[in-house]
């Protein structure tokens, strides 16, 4: 047995560590964050781009005006304190607000000019309440203590005739769209990132949905380096500093039991010398509807749970969709949910318990070694056996900043827990942080 052990150690240890950067590890620190979608797709219909020609220029039925005219963007109860309740409730400890999406509606009232010296109209000042959106949410999260950021895809711009970064042509424009040619696509571009990324505060996290083309490259990366160069880049790997990668799926349930800070693909790969944790986004409304639509059904909270364990419980971070709906405020059968989900997690995981315990929490430090190790067994002693039994054979699954591991048969009385790390992933066999565990289970976890 020890031979075997000592061999896989031996085999494994060729693979460098990868160290995790402050923002990098403080983003899994915090564990679950809101995606907040709210913007014109919130007035239109779930979708990127959620204009179109069908609602662009005529009031669709879904909607109460065209979606050109920014005065659709109407949230008549707006009310960030509201959203805040959520996020504490469910515990989310930063979030990103959807500042630009598919339409190019703004939700701050940019500056940016066109070549012809006129403005950029399609913005939250020249909606009905005309509220700088962007600039409350920072102040808001900031007084708050929560973490905030913003998301602006360079891909699509509606407004301005641009799809996969490139302004198309005459057959797709229409009537109150800018005409701009590509150079001036990309000047504007670039001037509402500036806006953003200077005047709204430090950020926690920025989202570049569908990643930048070469031509933004270089430009987005000396923005990101002078404007917000501690802010983690969702999408960005290759432009920043503290990049995180996406998990590959949008349901919270990667196909995988453990998640790796190495590796820019899926769930990872421990072999992998790139420093990429995992952003574990998916929506509360039920089939990916990341906008809010008021006949979307919301997930059960046994679903959900599940989720947490696959996510946050597998060393990623739930970034878990905020669809604020046309009021601008949560719907209450949203905001319910989340509490239910943040109440459940609390009952269950913030007191260790002993008596009966079917579930096990463990916490690798990662601030000297990263992430290294690669399997390891859970032992328990109980009152009935003080001899240390083996009751949970972990293979590389990691464990991260959180790994929670399900028993399959609860444990009673028990007196003591402890990991007894098998295969690291790099190193001589003792350098990897401290680690903590706990057991958790009964009436709380129910
Ligand atoms: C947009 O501007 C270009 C250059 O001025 C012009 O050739 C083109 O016809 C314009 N397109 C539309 C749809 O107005
Ligand atoms: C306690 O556990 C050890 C290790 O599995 C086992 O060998 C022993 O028989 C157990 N003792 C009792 C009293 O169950
Ligand atoms: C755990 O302790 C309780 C109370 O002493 C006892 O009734 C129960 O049988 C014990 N469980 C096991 C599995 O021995």
């Amino acid at each position: 047995m020890l031979k075997i052990v000592l061999l896989t150690l031996a085999a494994v240890a060729t693979s460098a560590q990868v160290q995790p950067t402050h923002p990098q590890l403080h983003y899994l620190q915090n564990e679950i964050m809101f995606l907040i979608h709210f913007n014109m797709g919130t007035y239109t219909y779930n979708g990127d781009p959620s204009c179109n020609p069908d609602n662009w220029n005529v009031k669709a039925d879904y909607a109460d005006g065209p979606s050109s005219d920014p005065q659709l963007f109407d949230p008549e109860k707006l009310d960030i304190q509201n959203w805040i309740q959520s996020m504490n409730d469910v515990g989310a400890k930063h979030a990103v607000l959807t500042a630009k999406h598919g339409c190019g509606f703004l939700l701050w009232p940019t500056k940016t000019l066109f070549d012809d010296g006129t403005n950029y109209p399609y913005h939250v000042g020249n909606s009905k309440g005309g509220r700088d959106v962007a600039g409350e949410f920072a102040e808001q999260m900031q007084a708050a203590g929560l973490g905030h950021g913003f998301y602006y895809s360079l891909p699509r711009n509606y407004y301005l005739n641009v799809d996969a970064m490139a302004v198309q042509g005459e057959d797709t424009w229409l009537e109150n769209m800018a005409n701009v040619t590509q150079d001036e696509f990309e000047r504007i571009a670039m001037e509402q990132l500036d806006e953003l990324w200077s005047n709204y505060g430090s950020f926690t996290e920025i989202w570049f949905d569908g990643g930048y083309s070469d031509s933004f490259k270089t430009k987005v990366q000396e923005l990101l380096e002078e404007k917000q160069p501690n802010a983690v880049t969702f999408g960005g790997f290759g432009i920043g500093k503290h990049p995180v990668c996406w998990v590959g799926t949008e349901t919270g349930l990667p196909d995988s039991e453990g998640i790796w800070i190495a590796g820019t693909e899926n769930v990872g790969d421990y072999t992998s010398s790139n420093a990429c944790p995992k952003g574990c986004d998916t929506t509360l409304q039920d089939d990916d509807f990341w906008f809010f639509e008021t006949t979307k059904g919301i997930r059960e909270l046994d679903d959900l749970k599940n989720v947490y364990h696959k996510t946050v419980g597998s060393n990623g971070v739930l970034e878990i969709d905020l669809a604020v709906n046309r009021d601008g405020v949560v719907e209450p059968s949203h905001a319910a949910r989340y509490k239910e989900l943040g109440d459940w997690i609390r009952s269950c995981y913030a007191e260790e318990v002993k008596d009966v315990v079917d579930r096990v929490v463990l916490r690798e430090d990662m601030s000297e070694h990263g992430q290294n190790i690669l399997s390891f067994k859970i032992q328990a002693t109980t009152e009935e056996n003080e001899s240390w039994v083996d009751v949970w054979v972990g293979e590389t699954v990691g464990i991260g900043n959180k790994k929670i591991v399900l028993l399959d048969e609860p444990l009673e009385n028990v007196t003591g827990l402890k990991v007894a790390v098998t295969e690291l992933i790099g190193g001589d066999g003792s350098d990897y942080g401290d680690l903590t565990v706990s057991g958790h289970g009964g009436e709380g976890c129910k």
